[in-house]
């Protein structure tokens, strides 16, 4: 059957990300982030690549926005490399560096395509780490004033500011399993990453609302926890897990502080807590913002800790019975669904309204000879999820669009080439840009509402 119909105004559009398909690191006076040093490392990414070229967006900007005219999309998600406008993450801006989205911004809107900025997808510069990156207070002042330079330059035509990209996996990955730039493994010794991250949203929203009219955000990441198994060690782990990925960036954005147990709460504020969370903070961080941005890819299984001494309160399984992704994450279009309802239910009058900034799937697409590159399970993924957001919007869940994660395939972090999620297929040798079916399929549903 058809999709049904969605609200008037719906947006629909792509998301992509500025280390992911850039490239040009050299160019135009850009500065290192730490994406840069962490790719050039042995061993970390899966099959040795980096983001050096990517899909050499920074070059090749026209023919993508022609591709994304291509599709008939409303909006485009992008991000801005802060050192590309800061190169050391401080001081004035490279004029050089804020003139390459000047032209994007404008190539997206003379077909028509609203550009959607977001300041903040993990390639902090590397001058930043080297003095505590996120971990330090200092951060979150830079990153308003970085957010006061691109609104200076771009406040004009930019209809919608996106502060952070899922500062949750910035902060675990990151910060506390290495997987992710910076690298560091601190376990629960990353949370000052999130209170940093939260307070620079805070102080970023003062900044951009100073020099621009457009809504303001955040994209954050969400993932529905079912408990593997019944007992109360599960539910009370499962509980655990929740308040880690699905409260922890929400609970004090919309004004209800920080949840217990993670070490924030002044109820259980350990010695260094007070001065972590400072009088005022909250107050900064619960800013009000336009649009929540919801990031869904697949819920998370967790059960009580095998090791109750462990140093982590639950343990994730995998969830068994769904089709999996090449990424071996199962597709749980329902999910999404879910954690809408759940976030209508848990901050009420208090959400605004969501746009659902990514959503999408990596599979091992292939371009055959002469017959394009057929996706169909992407196809089935994208059909699937946008059923659970149009039942979410039923029942009453303000849902404003929806954002295809990718238009290119794309250097997916420590997973380098190995996981393609784009509309659109890219031949990293030639750069050959080939739009999948999922891509025709996409401009199809576009076209008809
Ligand atoms: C999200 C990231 C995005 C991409 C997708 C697959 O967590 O925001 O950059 O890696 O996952």
């Amino acid at each position: 059957t058809p999709l049904p119909a969605f609200p008037p105004g719906f947006t629909w559009g792509v998301a992509t990300s500025s280390y992911q398909i850039e490239g040009g690191v050299d160019a135009d006076g850009r500065g290192r982030s730490i994406w840069d040093t962490f790719a050039h490392q042995p061993g970390r990414i899966i099959d040795g690549t980096t983001g050096d070229v990517a899909c050499d967006h920074y070059h090749r900007y026209a023919e993508d926005v022609a591709l994304m005219a291509g599709l008939g999309i409303g909006a485009y998600r992008f991000s801005i490399a802060w050192p590309r406008i800061q190169p050391a993450g401080t001081g004035p801006a490279e004029p050089a560096g804020l003139d390459f989205y000047d032209r994007l911004v404008d190539a997206l809107l003379e077909r028509d395509v609203d550009p959607v900025a977001t300041l903040f997808h993990w390639d902090l510069p590397q001058a930043l780490e080297d003095v505590g990156g996120w971990l330090n207070r200092d951060t979150a002042h830079r990153f308003a004033d970085y957010a006061e330079l691109a609104a200076g330059r771009l406040g004009d035509r930019v209809k919608l500011w996106l502060t952070l990209n899922e500062p949750f996996i910035h902060m675990t990955l990151g910060y506390g399993t290495g997987e992710h730039a910076p690298g560091r493994t601190l376990l629960f010794g990353a949370v000052p990453a999130a209170h940093h991250q939260l307070l620079g949203h805070g102080l970023a929203v003062a900044a951009l609302r100073a020099r621009t009219g457009s809504p303001v955000g955040i994209a954050n990441n969400y993932s529905p926890v079912r408990p593997q198994g019944t007992g109360e060690a599960d539910l009370a782990a499962a509980a655990a897990y929740d308040a880690l990925h699905n409260r922890l960036f929400t609970d004090p954005l919309l004004g209800r502080g920080y949840p217990v147990g993670l070490g924030l709460d002044p109820a259980e504020a350990g010695a260094g807590a007070a001065d972590l969370v400072r009088d005022g903070d909250l107050a900064v961080i619960a800013a009000p913002i336009d649009v929540l941005g919801v990031n869904y890819y697949n819920p998370t299984g967790i059960a009580a800790p095998a090791e109750p001494d462990g140093p982590l309160p639950f343990e994730m399984v995998p969830l068994t019975g769904y089709p999996r992704t090449a990424f071996d994450w199962p597709v749980v279009p329902e999910g999404l669904h879910e954690l809408l309802t759940t976030l209508r239910d848990r901050y009420g009058a208090d959400l605004p309204p969501i746009q659902i900034t990514e959503n999408g799937c990596a599979y091992d697409d292939t371009v055959a000879a002469d017959d394009g590159c057929a996706d169909p399970e992407r196809i089935a993924y994208l059909d699937g999820h946008l059923r659970a957001v149009h039942r979410a919007v039923a029942d009453g869940v303000d849902v404003r669009g929806y954002f295809v994660w990718s238009l290119l395939d794309n250097f997916e972090w420590a997973e380098g080439q190995t996981k393609r999620f784009g509309l659109v297929h890219v031949d990293f040798d030639s750069q050959v840009r080939t739009p999948k079916s999922s891509y025709a399929w996409y401009r199809d549903l576009i076209s008809r509402r």
